[in-house]
């Protein structure tokens, strides 16, 4: 793209959490990439400038008990964890244009002068941290927090701690950022989790220990370097650090603040609470958006290496295809809410949308187009019944997907993306071409019928792109288009009639063979 058009689109700043290599790849971490990727898959059709970030979080206590437990170093098990997490994104097509990993040398300058400036401010000062850890979840506890001495969130044993740390003025901040939640009802997403956070924080926030003594496996203080900064500090510093902050000033400035951050519900309050305060003590904007989604269980249970039942997105992929499980993991539950994983509900899901709606839908429409029309799409000449029907829902459908995509409502996208894809299919039933193919003056209206199933084929496509990425790309191909799907812009496509007649077709491979 030309430097300068580049400079004047809209911008759009997207990051999923950075993940934590002491655990290989699961559905849930797969979850949250593939939401942030059709967000930004879609933003760019929308013509936006994009920048996806996503990575890895490398330093803390987890980290290096994992690698001790395992003959590693910290620094060789995360260089080997790492690849996993890439290799697994490049599977699922995930259109990450930055990874950030936390033990980059830019992250941890960056780091460096976040804390310093935040000293500077006088907002971290010296004092003996009393209370208990939860390292599963690299978090700190007070007495009172603790549900039967355990961990209030994962029921893991904690440890008492008793060392001398730097603490971050936590508390100057609640009226700031309760007046912020309150007038920007969109900054916590969904609406449930925003009432957790405003409780949590009108309960009093305390100031937080921000770094640590008793091990080496982290960013070491500019200031004092016996101490570590406390992980979750430097984890958050990579959403600016990612995009230059310490660096690349300007390319910070072009993207910053994030337009949002997805995450899941178990890490909201380090999103939603600490790193606006962070940022409020470092005079910098705040994001825009914080989503937290939804858990996965599988059959019922909550996945865990120690219940051997972690879903394993390579072997999915293998058996299934990338696209049928970022299909079902955003079409089978809302996103803001919880869900069951189980085998047999995605081979439904691939069986009932895929191969029977979406694949049947393309293998008829083509046979037609050949067999009718020589593989010729036809222009339209004569309007009659079912017509209208089949154009005004795909308008009403096309309307209403920008604001579901803005809320994050992928499984409503999904949905009335499949009214389109049933409605044609109905509309085929109902408009009976074949009887037209017979009779001797039904050429003109056989051509209409054609050329708006066609149609509704090439709409379809450019919507299940975000989600679908390679799918589309062979329904694209196997329609003829010879402009680039990914070049498109879907506000200047999106209407109907745009498929050109006298487009070559290339019937190709099945989509979505059945399932047994
Ligand atoms: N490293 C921190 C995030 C730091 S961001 C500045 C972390 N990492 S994590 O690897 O433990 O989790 C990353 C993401 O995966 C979180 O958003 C979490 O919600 C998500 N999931 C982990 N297990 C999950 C499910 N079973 N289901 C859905 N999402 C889940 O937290």
């Amino acid at each position: 793209m030309n430097p300068e058009r580049s400079e004047q689109l809209k911008r759009f700043y997207i990051t999923t959490p950075i993940y934590y290599v002491n655990d290989i790849p699961h559905i849930g971490h797969a979850y949250t990439t593939i939401a942030a990727d059709v967000l930004a898959r879609y933003k760019r059709l929308c013509g936006y400038r994009v920048f996806f970030l996503t990575g890895t979080d490398e330093h803390g206590q987890k980290v290096e008990l994992t690698a001790r437990e395992g003959g590693e170093t910290p620094k060789e098990l995360a260089d080997r964890v790492v690849e996993r997490f890439k290799g697994l994104w490049k599977r699922l097509n995930i259109s990450n244009d930055g990874f950030i990993r936390t033990t980059d040398t830019v992250h941890k300058e960056g780091v460096r002068k976040f804390f310093e400036t935040v000293y500077n401010k006088g907002d971290i000062y010296l004092g003996e941290y009393e209370d208990w850890y939860c390292t599963p979840c690299e978090t700190f506890w007070t007495e009172t927090q603790l549900k039967d001495g355990k961990c209030p969130d994962c029921s893991r044993p904690t440890e008492k701690l008793k060392e001398e740390s730097y603490f971050f003025r936590m508390s100057k901040y609640q009226e700031r950022l309760l007046k912020h939640i309150e007038n920007n009802p969109d900054f916590i997403q969904p609406p449930s989790r925003r009432n957790e956070i405003i409780s949590f924080i009108k309960g009093g926030l305390k100031d937080i220990s921000v770094s640590r003594t008793t091990f080496d496996w982290g960013i070491s203080l500019p200031m004092d370097p016996d101490h570590v900064i406390y992980v979750w500090f430097d984890a958050l510093i990579n959403y600016i650090t990612g995009i230059g902050y310490g660096d690349d000033e300007e390319g910070f400035k072009r993207f910053w603040p994030a337009d949002i951050h997805i995450i899941g519900k178990d890490i909201l309050r380090f999103h939603a609470v600490y790193w606006p305060a962070f940022l409020m003590s470092a005079d910098l904007p705040l994001p825009k958006k914080v989503f937290g989604h939804g858990w996965w269980t599988v059959d019922g249970k909550k996945m865990s290496k120690s219940l051997r039942n972690v879903v394993e997105p390579n072997m999915l992929i293998e058996e299934y295809g990338a696209d049928a499980l970022r299909y079902f993991l955003l079409r089978e539950i809302p996103f803001g809410v919880d869900g069951d994983f189980s085998r047999k509900a995605m081979i439904g899901r691939i069986n009932s949308d895929l191969a029977n709606d979406l694949g049947n839908l393309l293998s008829r429409s083509v046979t037609m187009v050949r067999k009718y029309f020589n593989g010729i799409v036809p222009a339209p000449y004569e309007k009659g019944d079912f017509d209208e029907g089949l154009i005004n829902m795909s308008a009403r459908v096309i309307t209403g997907i920008d604001p579901l995509i803005d809320g994050l409502a992928f499984n409503k996208v999904l949905i009335s993306i499949w009214d389109i894809v049933r409605g044609a299919n109905k509309y085929i039933d109902d408009t009976a071409p074949w009887t037209y193919a017979k009779k001797d003056d039904g050429k003109k209206r056989l051509s209409t019928i054609i050329y708006n199933i066609m149609e509704s084929l090439r709409i379809i496509t450019l919507f299940i792109y975000p989600f679908m990425p390679e799918t589309a790309e062979e329904l694209w191909r196997q329609l003829g288009i010879e402009e680039e799907l990914s070049g498109q812009n879907i506000n200047e496509v999106k209407e109907w009639g745009k498929f050109k007649p006298g487009t070559q077709i290339r019937p190709g491979r099945h989509l979505f063979p059945r399932i047994d």
